[in-house]
């Protein structure tokens, strides 16, 4: 079990953004406010990402551009149900997508792609820290 202060949370996740492979799918989990944006925004900043340039495209889905590719971070959250998943391009976002970010996963079903890394964030005792897992 790790936990982790803010600081160290965008650390680790500017460092992992710029290790990741082409074609990595990270699925992120954990209750309102654990984190996962937080840590999302960073692993984008490792892969090139100008946050002054993200751009948002439509609701579900916000695309940046990172130093190979696009990242595409989805995130599910208002998805009402997991058929509504199915109205997302998943195959462009694969085909397109050098890196997905997919918070709250659980919620697209089984539209939800392979995942090539699972992260999981929550609260502990101490507001200022975050436990985050990976599995
Ligand atoms: N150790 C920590 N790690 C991450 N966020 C933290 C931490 N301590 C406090 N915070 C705060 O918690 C909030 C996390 O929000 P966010 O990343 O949007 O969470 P989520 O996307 O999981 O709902 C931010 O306001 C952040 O400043
Ligand atoms: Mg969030």
């Amino acid at each position: 079990m790790t936990q982790v202060t803010e600081s160290q949370l965008r650390n680790r996740g500017e460092a992992l953004g710029r290790s990741l492979p082409p074609g990595s799918i990270l699925l992120f989990r954990g209750e309102v406010g654990a984190g996962k944006t937080t840590f999302i925004k960073a692993i984008a900043t490792g892969l090139g990402v100008d946050s002054a340039t993200a751009s948002p495209t439509f609701a579900l889905v916000h695309r940046y551009q990172g130093r190979r590719g696009p990242v595409f971070h989805i995130d599910c959250y208002r998805l009402g149900e997991p058929d509504e998943a199915r109205d997302l391009d998943w195959e462009g976002l694969l085909r397109d997508g050098d890196v997905l970010l997919i918070e709250w996963p659980d919620r697209a079903g089984p539209w939800l792609p392979q995942a090539t890394h699972q992260f999981g964030l929550s609260h502990v005792d101490d507001p200022d820290l975050r436990r985050l897992e990976e599995s």
